[in-house]
């Protein structure tokens, strides 16, 4: 049977923090359900509203537009202590989401254990993956070590025992070898498990529910978190993220079948952000750095770091273009170059052998020896916070905008020009 209505991917197509929170709450507008299929509280969401600026972590950015459903799918590891917090703490601020968020009862339960053993071991080891220390890789590695805890075994109490004693137990053991103290993990396992009933309350069967919308015509959007380049399979690995983040994942991640997706958008900054270890082909110069990490207010929505700023790197979009299959690209943070006498966008990458290339390595390690081929553009010097027409934005903002679709190989369907919910460009 063919699916009526719409399901579009949302998807980081850089390192992360691309916006893909504003552009799904500017599109939640229009559409009857939100779902996340990935990651935890590792993401960082941040929608403004009027005056109000919200960071979801857990929670699917179309949440701030009554009436929508938001789903939390089989692909997310939850950490139901910090779920409800924010569940909490969005309703304190006069949200109502009552009856709107449900969560798959296939979702994996990221336990304080976890979270321990994931700062732990990023202390211990030699190569840093710079975590945002949220427990995600010590889950996923539960998940397919099939030790996971689900959302379902919250079903029965004597099953839930056994599994999270197995599971626990072999992450102490680990602790231990590591001379790591399980500081308050009692307590921390008991607000946790405190929190079951109210978790089985609105426990859902996500890709039942999502197929079923898109039946009777309903419009779906799936929410990805982090970005392309930390993907587990495609991105730079090991500096990545536990998941697959790619468009890919968002059908395993929800329980859909790939044949329902009807759009997948790629997210990308003006400009490339990265936070934590790993290289940054398209690095910016220190001076640089620091003058567009204040343009762009570039610290992560979960742990505050600063987010290293390089050029646009149009060898990494055209590869996330490839492995999400993207057939739009959403530009936000346009405005935060708006001053800039001149603007670069790297369009191959040179090897050490002096031979350029087009294509992203599966090499991370070389990517720390390649040299950016950069095209050097006329900025526009001119404000863009006001333009709601493409045609009103400045001539060389429009090239800018059009060599970036040319190199990614995907069109321009979105151009955000602020954080505010009316700084948005559409385009066709
Ligand atoms: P996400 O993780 O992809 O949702 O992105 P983050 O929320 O972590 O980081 C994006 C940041 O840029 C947030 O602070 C947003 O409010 C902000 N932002 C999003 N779009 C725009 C834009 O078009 N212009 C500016 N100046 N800021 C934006
Ligand atoms: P959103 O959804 C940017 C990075 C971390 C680290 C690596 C692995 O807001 O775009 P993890 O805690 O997942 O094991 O860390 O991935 N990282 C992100 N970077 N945006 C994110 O999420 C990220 N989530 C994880 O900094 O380098
Ligand atoms: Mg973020």
């Amino acid at each position: 049977m063919t699916a009526r209505g719409s399901c579009t991917v949302i998807v980081g197509a850089q390192w992360g923090d691309e916006g893909k929170g504003k552009i799904v709450d500017v599109l939640a507008e229009n559409v009857d359900i939100v779902a996340r299929y990935q990651g935890g509280a590792n993401a960082g969401h941040t929608v403004h509203v009027g005056d109000d600026e919200f960071v979801l972590h857990q929670i699917p950015s179309g949440i701030l537009h009554p009436g929508r459903r938001c789903l939390l799918g089989n692909g997310v590891v939850l950490d139901v202590r910090q779920f409800f917090q924010e569940y909490d703490g969005v309703v304190a601020r006069g949200i109502d989401i009552d009856g709107r968020i449900g969560v798959s009862y296939r979702a994996q339960l990221l336990m304080p254990y976890h979270q321990l053993l994931d700062k732990a071991v990023e202390h211990a080891a030699a190569t840093k993956i710079g975590t945002t220390g949220r427990g995600i890789g010590p889950a996923y590695e539960d998940k397919a070590g099939r030790r996971g805890v689900r959302v379902a075994d919250l079903l029965n109490q004597d099953r839930l025992a056994k599994r999270i004693e197995a599971a626990r137990s072999r992450v102490e053991g680990k602790l231990d070898e590591l001379g790591v103290p399980a500081a308050r993990l009692d307590e921390a396992m008991d607000e946790t498990l405190a929190l079951s009933d109210r978790l089985l309350a609105i426990a859902s069967d996500v890709g039942p529910e999502i197929s079923a919308a898109l039946e009777e015509g309903k419009h779906v959007l799936l929410e990805g978190a982090q970005g392309t380049a930390l993907d587990l399979d495609h991105g730079t690995y090991p500096f990545v993220t536990s998941s697959n983040t790619t468009a890919g994942g968002a059908a395993t991640g929800t329980g859909i079948g790939p044949t329902s997706i009807t759009d997948v958008i790629g997210i990308v900054k003006a400009y490339t952000t990265r936070v934590g270890e790993g290289p940054l082909p398209s690095a910016m110069t220190q001076e640089m750095d620091e003058h567009v990490r204040k343009l762009g207010g570039e610290f992560g929505a979960t742990t505050g770091r600063p987010r290293r700023c390089g050029w646009f790197d149009a060898v990494l979009t055209r590869y996330a273009s490839q492995v999400n299959g993207l057939t739009g690209i959403a530009v936000t943070k346009l405005d935060v170059f708006d001053t800039m006498p001149e603007v670069k966008i790297a369009t191959a990458y040179r090897m050490p052998d002096g031979k350029e290339r087009r294509f992203f390595p599966a090499d991370t390690w070389s990517l720390s020896e390649i040299e950016p081929v950069y095209e050097t553009m006329p900025g526009w010097e001119a404000p863009t916070g006001d333009v709601r027409k493409l045609e009103d934005l400045p001539k060389n903002a429009r090239a800018y905008l059009d060599r970036i679709e040319e190199l990614t190989n995907a069109p321009v369907r979105w151009v955000s020009v602020g954080t505010k919910r009316s700084q948005i460009i559409p385009i066709g």
